[in-house]
């Protein structure tokens, strides 16, 4: 440190030394503590509150920043500001973590891996929350806190537990089609660089005169799909449970940037009226054959974190966090995250969590109505009314407000009728529903190896069922998609068990 530059509490008295406690000392050596060595109590006292709770899901994660940039206009879909231009660039918050996991867990552990990102738009942050997966495990939300469970640890044994996940899965078959992705081969993608991720839900992109167009959004890897085997992945989760981490913070440190190219599948309110499946259902794609991609942008992530935990832990995404133009679709999972996010925000980072710096709009913010709260750390916008419906002008520091902006209806605006019935929500388990999952066995039979992969990434998880039945009910779920993958997963299964 230069001359002019010392060390200080945090009030700013300097530290007469950092190394040394005031203590009351004796001939021997030894000492007392004084409650007038304020440096020793807040070095002490702030230690043991270093820890935010972490995510009670999606907790270890690398983080970057970058930029989207519009490859298309894209107006006649949607007003989306940061889609309206060719070559606009809108700077990008990213997060991929993995979901069951603690944040000191192996990054390379059989898992969805989730994909954030906070889009810093001119018109307010745009949060696309969403999976390295193109569909989920349910479709009612009310599953969620059980579904995760079962994948982490077990309440007895705190170990995780191939009973439980297997019993939620069996008890809850909708969740085939995901179960497929997730044990083959891209259950273990070889990095951040190289995994695709997807909206799962379906969206929608509104324009302000009230029409939209439902979609759902791909966002692909431009260095290619790679995956470790479940040996890698195994093998790495020993020696590096950082990797991925590491993977993505050296590439951009030596500035061999990742890109992804997105996309969107679009349709019509009409064509998802004829659809053949349930468009808010998330355990469904939709062929592309009929809704192609589309290009709307690449993504690129080209510098590092300054600081972990202000750029990266501290982050809030939520699928509640939208700008005109795009918006949330009936899918009641995707509804349950509206609310959940912003709830968990709260308890994690607290009330005022959208002024801290790395979730802060780049865009003018004026929202007066929502003030005070624990740890507010600006000026509160001083003396302006709190209140709706003032003639008073705002102050010096708002001069510029103008009124409220009539184009951000299309954010709220529904555009359906709504008529109803308020019922419980049915997800019951069709055939249909194993028509997909049937597809994607047959998609994986054209890569050479990669059916015996899937089976043999299942075995190793369910020979540890230690219930003959549950591991019956297992083959069974899997004889729905193929009697070939149900068979050939109960007989390796079995010989795996007799030969341990
Ligand atoms: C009812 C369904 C769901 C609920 C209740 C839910 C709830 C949550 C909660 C509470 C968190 C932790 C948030 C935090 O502490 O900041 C979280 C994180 C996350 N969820 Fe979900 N989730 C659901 C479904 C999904 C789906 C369908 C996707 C993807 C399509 C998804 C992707 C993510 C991602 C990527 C994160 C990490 C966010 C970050 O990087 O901070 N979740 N979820």
């Amino acid at each position: 440190m230069g001359d002019d530059k010392y060390y200080t509490l945090a009030e700013g008295c300097p530290f007469a030394s950092n190394r040394t406690a005031v203590l009351m000392r004796d001939k021997q050596g030894g000492g007392l503590g004084l409650l007038q060595d304020t440096q020793l109590i807040e070095t002490l006292a702030h230690f043991s509150r270093e820890r935010i709770p972490e995510r009670v899901v999606h907790a270890k994660a690398v983080g970057s920043y970058g930029e989207f940039e519009a490859t298309r206009d894209c107006s006649d879909f949607t007003c989306a500001s940061f889609l309206n231009k060719v070559g606009k660039k809108t700077p990008v918050l990213q997060r991929v973590s993995t979901v069951g996991p603690e944040s000191g867990s192996a990054d390379t552990s059989r898992d969805v891996h989730g994909w954030s990102m906070k889009l810093y738009t001119d018109e307010g942050n745009l949060d696309w929350v969403f999976n390295n997966t193109p569909v989920f495990f349910i479709r009612d939300p009310i599953k969620f806190p059980s579904m995760n469970r079962s994948h982490k640890r077990h309440p007895q044994t705190h170990l995780p537990d191939a009973n439980m996940f297997w019993d939620f899965h069996v008890g809850n078959p909708e969740g085939i089609h995901q179960l497929m992705v997730l044990f083959s081969d891209r259950g273990t993608p070889k990095s951040v660089r190289y995994m695709n991720s997807y909206s799962g839900h379906t969206y929608k992109f509104t324009k302000a005169d009230g029409s939209f167009k439902y979609a759902k959004i791909h966002v692909k890897t431009q260095q290619g799909i790679q995956n470790f085997s479940r040996e890698e992945a195994t093998k790495i989760a020993g020696e590096n449970p950082d990797y991925m981490i590491q993977d993505m913070f050296e590439a951009i440190e030596r500035g061999d940037y990742p890109v992804w190219n997105v996309y969107v599948q679009l349709m019509s309110p009409e064509a998802a009226e004829k659809h053949e499946t349930n468009i808010f259902d998330m355990t469904k794609v939709w062929p592309h054959k009929d809704f192609p991609l589309q290009q709307i942008g690449r993504l690129t992530m080209n510098r590092n974190p300054r600081n972990y935990f202000a750029d990266i832990e501290q982050a809030a995404f939520s699928p509640s966090t939208m700008v005109p133009g795009f918006a949330a679709s009936a899918d009641p999972v995707l509804q349950a995250r509206l609310f959940a996010y912003p709830d968990a925000a709260r308890y994690r980072l607290g009330v005022n969590y959208q002024q801290l710096p790395t979730n802060a709009a780049k865009a003018q913010v004026y929202c007066p109505f929502q003030r005070d709260g624990s740890m507010r750390f600006d000026d509160n916008y001083g003396g302006d009314p709190n209140y709706v419906g003032s003639w008073i002008k705002p102050t010096k520091f708002y001069q510029d407000v103008k009124g409220t902006n009539p184009g951000a209806l299309s954010l709220h605006t529904e555009h359906e009728k709504w008529a109803g019935e308020v019922s419980a929500y049915s997800s019951e388990i069709t055939d249909a529903d194993f028509v997909q999952p049937a597809a994607l066995w047959e998609v994986i039979g054209r890569e050479p190896g990669h059916q015996d992969r899937l089976v043999d990434n299942l075995v190793s998880s369910v020979k540890s069922v230690k219930y003959p039945e549950l591991r019956k009910a297992v083959y069974s779920l899997f004889s729905r998609v193929s009697k070939d993958l149900g068979s050939r997963l109960q007989k390796r299964t079995e010989a795996a068990i007799k030969a341990a």
